[in-house]
């Protein structure tokens, strides 16, 4: 046993309960750094007619805030209701969900196998509800065709519960149509018309409500829009800092200040190399009560296997072809040396592309023009988009979640990038 008085089953435990790297987060103990949104929010709820909006990176955290904050406000017997929207889903569809947020799924799925249920146009009657049969219990709610049904449907779900409801509308992003994205922007801007108790959040991958509200800037006046930044490091740390002292043992500083470098402020990593960082300790054969450079890489090389494989594929689509598949790696490597959401070609050469070629050994450096090329190049579907470009030399990841995927590579391969940023403020 590698960590005094912890067991296998301990240490599953304890793992679980406190890492979570596919899983969102539902309790503020476990929501790092995010107390003054909390506040916000708990702020704006008690403002009469007042709707959240949380907007940001992808894998920022949107999804645990809201879940959290609805958490807070809702007992268990009033659990919030949580709807996702899709590619293929329109906004009556997701009004459609959140109506049949009321219906055991076991019944809806019943229902639809005998051929009863999943009717999605209005059978009318049923003041505009649309519940396809009179009964509650049984029945599924079809989606609305209007904005007043829409409306109904929502009045419905209110009457239905205790207290307030709180209805989470996530992955708005996913909405691509610009028809289906205003008629949301109609909904919210009428939702003070509502006169229910019933609050919502709204959350998508997006640079500002603009992009989903463009033509009613008067639904932006209910919204309560939060930008959900990255992660301070000191508040990564504690993702990691809790577990240890749990265990009764310690992490190495050096190796803290590299988790927080290389995670690039998105909590996901953390969880990652904390979890193999954790099990590295356990199963040394020595006892540890302190965590090594031998832990610290496990950690990392652990967290590469186990990144989502979507951020893998993009990266082997961007660097492995035929020829120069290590210049693509290297320029990506450049590119993320720096936490900056854009770069010019100047800075990332001078900066950070000659001093990653330093510490490379047998490969020659490209020029200046050359490492633009790649760059221009890896704006393009071949290389999975991975990079933007904005004209006059200016690039940027995509997804600023890239550069976490991109820091633990060069990691593994002793290219240890963001090493000259501030520790202590923001990354
Ligand atoms: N404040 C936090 N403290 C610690 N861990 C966090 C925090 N917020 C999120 N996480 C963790 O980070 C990961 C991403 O969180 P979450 O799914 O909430 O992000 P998201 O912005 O909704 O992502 P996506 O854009 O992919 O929907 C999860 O593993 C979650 O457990
Ligand atoms: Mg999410």
């Amino acid at each position: 046993m590698a960590i005094r008085g912890i067991t296998d089953a301990d240490l599953k435990l304890i793992l679980s309960e406190n890492l979570t790297p596919s899983d969102s987060i539902k309790t503020p103990e476990r929501l790092f750094g995010r107390e003054r949104t909390l506040t916000t929010i708990d702020r704006a709820f008690s403002s009469p007619g007042r709707q959240i909006f949380i907007y940001g990176d992808r894998g920022v955290g949107k999804t645990s805030l809201a879940l959290t904050t609805a958490f807070m406000h809702t007992g268990v017997e009033n659990l919030p209701i949580y709807v996702m929207c899709g590619r293929t889903n329109n906004f009556g569809q997701t009004i459609q969900a959140i109506g049949n947020a009321l219906i055991p799924v076991e019944q809806r799925l019943e229902k639809a196998a005998s051929g009863g249920g999943f009717n999605f146009s209005l059978p009318g009657g049923f003041g505009g509800i649309g519940v396809s049969d009179g009964t509650q219990a049984s029945s599924n709610i079809t989606a609305p065709q209007s904005l007043n049904e829409a409306l109904d449907i929502i009045r419905y779900v209110a009457a239905k519960r205790a207290n307030t409801t709180i209805i989470i509308v996530d992955e708005m992003e996913r909405i691509e149509s610009q028809a289906e994205r205003e008629k949301f922007a109609e909904f919210i801007r009428n939702i003070p018309e509502l006169n229910a108790d019933v609050r919502f959040i709204f959350c998508g991958i997006m640079h500002d409500v603009s992009e989903l509200l463009q033509t009613h800037p008067s639904a932006g006046r209910i919204l309560e829009t939060i930008e959900l930044k990255r992660l301070n490091y000191s508040d990564l740390w504690k993702i990691l800092t809790v577990v240890a002292k749990k265990l009764n043992i310690e992490i190495q500083e050096e190796a803290l200040i590299r988790i927080g470098q290389v995670s690039d402020g998105f909590p996901h990593y953390v969880h990652l190399i904390g979890e193999c960082l954790f099990w590295g300790m356990f199963d040394d054969p020595d006892e540890v009560t302190r965590s090594n450079a031998d832990h610290y890489k496990i950690g990392i090389t652990g967290a590469l296997q186990r990144t989502e494989a979507a951020l893998q594929a993009a990266y082997e689509k961007a660097t492995r072809k035929t020829r120069n598949t290590e210049d693509y790696e290297e320029a990506l490597w450049a590119l993320a040396d720096s936490t900056s959401d854009k770069r010019q070609i100047s800075d990332i050469y001078d900066q950070s592309y000659k001093w990653i070629m330093m510490k490379r050994t047998g490969r020659s450096m490209l020029s200046r023009e050359q490492l633009n090329q790649r760059y221009l190049a890896m704006r393009k579907d071949s290389h999975a988009r991975i990079v933007a470009g904005f004209g006059s030399g200016w690039f940027a990841f995509r997804e600023n979640i890239m550069r976490g995927y991109v820091r633990l590579r060069a990691e593994a391969q002793g290219i240890d990038l963001g090493r000259h940023e501030n520790t202590a403020g923001r990354p």
